[in-house]
C-alpha cells in the first residue's frame, strides 16, 4: 500500500528511545518518513540542531525510507514543500492528548488537506520525555534505558566533558615485560 511521504516534527532535544519507538513504527507504514527537526525553537536547547540532526542520523541509519530534515516556520508549510500528505506524532498518555489535538486541529486549520497520524510508543517508554531526560541527566542520574546509548554518551560529553578523558576511553599501551 502506497501511503506517501509522513513528516515526523519536533524538538528532539535529546533525540528518547520513545522517538526512536514512534520513527519505527512510522517507517513501517509510511511510504518515507521525514524526521524533522524545529530550529527555530524558543527553548534555548541542550544540543544543536545539528548535533541532535547526527544523532538521529546515526540511530535511523538502518532504515531506508527514513529521512532527517530541519525546518523552519510553520510546519504545515514546510510538510506541503516536501509534498507530505500526513503527520506524525506520539501520544504517550491522556496527559499528551490536549496539546496534541489542538496542535493538529490548528494544523488542519491552516492545511485541511495534511492529516495528523497518531501512535503510541511502546508501553515502556510512557513516561519518558526529552525533557525530564535532559532533567535527570544534569543533576546526574542515569538515563539508562531512556535513551539510545549514542545519546546517552553525547548527554555525558556535554554535561562532563572530562567524560571525554576518563581512563576505560583511553587505550593504555600496554606495559612491556622487563627482560630477564
Ligand atoms: O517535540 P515538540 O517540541 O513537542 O514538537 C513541537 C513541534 C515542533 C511539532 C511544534 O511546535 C511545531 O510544529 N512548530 C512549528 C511551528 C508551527 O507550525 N506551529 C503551529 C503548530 S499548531
Amino acid at each position: 500500500m502506497n501511503k506517501g511521504t509522513a513528516i515526523y516534527p519536533g524538538s528532539f532535544d535529546p533525540p528518547t528511545n520513545g522517538h526512536l519507538d514512534l520513527i519505527q513504527r512510522g517507517a513501517k507504514i509510511f511510504e518515507e518518513l521525514v524526521v524533522a527537526i524545529l530550529r527555530n525553537s524558543e527553548k534555548s536547547p541542550m544540543f544543536s540542531v545539528a548535533e541532535r540532526a547526527d544523532m538521529l542520523r546515526e540511530l535511523t541509519s538502518d532504515l531506508p525510507n527514513v529521512r532527517i530534515d530541519t525546518f523552519d516556520g510553520l510546519m504545515v508549510e514546510y510538510a506541503k514543500s516536501i509534498e507530505a500528505t500526513c503527520v506524525l506524532r506520539g501520544i504517550r498518555a491522556i496527559s499528551d492528548y490536549e496539546y496534541e489535538l489542538q496542535m493538529a486541529l490548528m494544523n488542519r486549520k491552516l492545511e485541511p488537506t495534511l492529516e495528523t497520524v497518531f501512535m503510541m510508543p511502546a508501553v515502556n517508554y510512557s513516561y519518558v520525555s526529552s525533557r525530564l531526560v535532559r532533567e535527570v541527566a544534569q543533576a546526574g542520574g542515569p538515563v539508562k534505558g531512556l535513551v539510545p546509548e549514542i545519546v546517552e554518551q553525547k548527554l555525558r560529553e556535554k554535561l562532563d566533558p572530562a567524560y571525554k578523558l576518563q581512563p576505560e576511553l583511553i587505550e593504555v599501551p600496554k606495559k612491556r615485560k622487563k627482560k630477564a
